[in-house]
């Protein structure tokens, strides 16, 4: 009998846990003043001082009303302080592709060098799209440029929720977004539901590096009924992501849930712990979840190099997923990442991976990997569990058997048919 102590327990603290963030929060209520955004109606007039403006009067305690048109974006804001708001988009936010002006004024978010195009910031604040507001980063230009160059400085997310409390974030669009579509940081109780995200280019395929959401410093986050058609990560614990649901969603074509990258600031202690994902589909995607630690030795600075961190991730469960025509292993593990293009010392990161549950897993894949664990000889990875796992093999559905690892300890309910492949990409496995 597998399923016993920590892990029953999880099976239940997850479904407990979503519940418990969503009846926390509070819809804004009394709102006093509505302001309704006026939309200058072509691209050459930038409508967010306008936006700023009716943030200024009606961001605390008040309506503030996106109509069903479609904005013109060419700055940066910062929009921070909200108090009490309703803010209702029934049309489309379109940023304008003038690279030059993004790479030298997009706003710093606070990890990894990264920046943004938008940072919302609050407490009881509700941004509803009704399934119809969308913000569209006009991407296809952003692909073009970073094509091959990952984390290019400056390069913005969509919108980055920071400092922020109690908040409900539902019905939203991201249609192609300059970057990742939306980064969380430094933000507590707060819910994202129903969310579509598409960074398919115009021309098809993908555009790279287009995440649909990262958390960073935050805790007690719920992600539900999102759907991500996107080039990277669909949704991505980074540090100190703890408490966080993942529900009810659709991912297509990119990595598929990952945690991290983790360990990239050298001597820098960080955690994830307790990510509950729940019934997923993942269709056409590489991995179903994956992780990726930075190596034991810095080689560069962030964003495209590091290394050399500290921590943990445990407390992780899995269920309930569905898989269609996965391209690679069901479940990887790479402690190599390094800077972009060299090959790291997969033995070295002291950041440690244990009790990890993957449950009830079953569908098709391209690869006999179901799993491939490469983890880090100094810290071992101890506990892993997959229990109820019946992939088949797309092309004539014969049973995945193939459960490859390196350095992992207390394996439950799988056996290791072979090592892992040494110099794993920073997308797991090689
Ligand atoms: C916005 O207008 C379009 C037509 O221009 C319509 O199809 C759509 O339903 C409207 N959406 C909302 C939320 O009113
Ligand atoms: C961006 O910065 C560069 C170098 O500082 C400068 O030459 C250029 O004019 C700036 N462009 C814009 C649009 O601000
Ligand atoms: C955004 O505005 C807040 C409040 O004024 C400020 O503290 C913060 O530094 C600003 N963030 C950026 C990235 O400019
Ligand atoms: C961080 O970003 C800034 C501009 O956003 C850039 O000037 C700097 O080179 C970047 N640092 C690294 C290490 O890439
Ligand atoms: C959020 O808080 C951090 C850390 O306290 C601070 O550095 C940052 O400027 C704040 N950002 C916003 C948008 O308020
Ligand atoms: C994403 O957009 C592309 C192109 O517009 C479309 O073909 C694809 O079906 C969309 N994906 C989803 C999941 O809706
Ligand atoms: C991240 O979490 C670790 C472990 O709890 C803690 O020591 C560290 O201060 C946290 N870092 C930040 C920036 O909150
Ligand atoms: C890789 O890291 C391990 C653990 O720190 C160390 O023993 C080994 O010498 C390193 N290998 C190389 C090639 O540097
Ligand atoms: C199915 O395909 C795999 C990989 O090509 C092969 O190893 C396996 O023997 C095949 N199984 C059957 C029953 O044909």
């Amino acid at each position: 009998m597998l399923l016993v102590g920590t892990y029953a327990l999880l099976f239940l603290v997850g479904p407990a846990l979503s519940v418990a963030i969503e009846s926390a929060l509070r819809d804004p209520s009394n709102l006093g003043n509505t302001c309704t955004v006026p939309a200058g109606g072509s691209e050459s007039i930038d409508d967010a001082p306008a936006i700023l403006d009716a943030f200024n009067k009606c961001g605390q305690n008040g309506n503030v009303i996106f109509s069903n048109t479609t904005y013109y974006i060419n700055s940066v804001m910062n929009i921070t302080g909200l108090k009490n708001c309703l803010v209702d988009i029934y049309g489309t936010l379109m940023w304008s592709t003038d690279i030059d002006y993004w790479l030298n004024h997009s706003l710093p978010v606070g990890y990894q060098n990264q920046s943004t195009a938008w940072i919302i910031s609050g407490d009881q604040v509700t941004v509803d799209g009704h399934g119809y507001g969308t913000l569209n980063g006009n991407g296809d230009v952003w692909y073009a440029f970073a094509d091959g160059k990952s984390n290019y400085p400056g390069r913005p997310h969509a919108l980055t929720v920071a400092n922020t409390t109690d908040s409900k974030f539902q019905g939203l669009r991201f249609i192609r977004s300059q970057m990742w579509s939306l980064s969380i940081i430094y933000t507590q109780t707060t819910s994202f539901d129903s969310i579509y995200v598409n960074n398919t280019r115009s021309t098809g395929g993908a555009g790279q590096n287009t995440d649909g959401a990262d958390t960073i410093y935050s805790s007690f986050i719920s992600f539900s009924n999102w759907i991500v058609d996107n080039g990277d990560d669909a949704i991505s614990p980074k540090a100190n992501s703890t408490d966080i649901t993942i529900n009810d969603c659709t991912f297509y074509n990119g990595a598929g849930i990952a945690i991290g990258s983790i360990g990239q600031y050298k001597g820098v202690y960080e955690i994830i712990e307790r990510v509950y994902a729940n019934n997923i589909k993942f269709i056409g995607t590489l991995h179903t979840i994956y992780f990726k630690t930075w190596t034991g030795e810095q080689v560069g600075y962030p964003p495209n190099g590091g290394g050399g961190g500290l921590g943990h991730a445990s407390s992780l469960v899995f269920q309930n997923m569905q898989a269609e025509n996965l391209r690679g292993a069901a479940f990887a593990i790479s402690q190599c990442t390094t800077f972009s293009g060299a090959a790291g010392n997969c033995s070295s990161s002291e950041f440690q991976l244990y009790d990890i549950t993957f449950k009830s897993v079953s569908g098709t894949t391209l690869s006999n990997d179901v799993a491939s664990f490469q983890c880090s000889a100094v810290e071992p990875c101890e506990d892993i569990a997959i229990i109820d796992e019946s992939l088949v093999l797309s092309s004539n559905g014969s049973t995945a058997n193939s459960y490859l690892c390196y350095e992992v300890e207390k394996p439950m309910g799988w056996e290791c048919t072979g090592d892992a492949c040494v110099g794993g990409t920073a997308t797991g496995s090689c």
